[in-house]
């Protein structure tokens, strides 16, 4: 899928503020620091259209940027992020709550996942909820050019493997680099994927 037009549209913090037009969404979510907006700015190829820091919890707001005029890609608060306050905390886990639970025209959902890790409690907690709503997901393997790339397939193996075993949840993965651009092909066409089955 070509990227025409990627443009900021609107942060919310609560379901009223939301985008009131009704076009197919796709969210990124997982823990801070993983990667989701560095990553979105590497799929519509600009270096600063969505916000990044190397310090976790950069992203506080429901970022909606329209991409194509057509659909949109969200970028969303990290979760798991331990140096915030309670009530930061309990603010972000809410924002995040209230999107997954109310949101209608969410058509996908990507978690992503440091390639480097091994399932960590808060993303296994984090799939067995949007499981129990019904929400189906896609992973996606951030920082591949962390590791030698011959290991990356195996590394993302072995997560599913244990995902499986843990959880009895086995997604569709992906693997990426916003530093190498590793994957952007391949994420695009599975979003193309998400939004035409919409009938969109
Ligand atoms: P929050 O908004 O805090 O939840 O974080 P985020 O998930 O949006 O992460 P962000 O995109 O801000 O990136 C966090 C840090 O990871 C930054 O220092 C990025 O430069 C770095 N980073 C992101 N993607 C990659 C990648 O593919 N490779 C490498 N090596 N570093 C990355
Ligand atoms: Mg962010």
């Amino acid at each position: 899928m070509k990227i025409s037009s990627s443009i900021f549209y609107k942060s919310s913090s609560k379901s009223d503020e939301l985008p009131k037009i009704n076009k197919p969404e796709i969210a990124f979510i997982g823990r801070s620091n993983v990667g989701k907006s560095s990553l979105i700015n590497m799929l519509v190829q600009k270096k600063k259209l969505a916000k990044t820091s190397g310090k976790p919890g950069k992203t506080r707001l429901i970022n909606h940027f329209l991409i194509n005029n057509k659909w949109f890609l969200i970028d969303l608060p990290g979760y798991g992020f331990t140096n915030l306050s309670k009530s930061e905390k309990s603010k972000i886990f809410s924002i995040i709550n209230n999107f997954f639970c109310q949101s209608t025209n969410l058509v996908s959902t990507f978690i992503l996942i440091d390639i480097r890790h091994e399932p960590q409690k808060i993303d296994l907690e984090f799939m067995i909820w949007l499981k129990s709503l019904k929400i189906s997901f896609i992973v996606i393997f951030t920082k591949s050019d962390k590791i030698k790339p011959k290991l990356c397939n195996e590394k993302a193996k072995i997560y599913l493997e244990q995902l499986k075993k843990k959880i009895k949840i086995k997604p569709k993965a992906l693997i990426s680099s916003s530093f190498s651009k590793f994957g952007r092909e391949k994420i695009l066409t599975q979003i193309k994927k998400e939004i035409q089955l919409e009938g969109d």
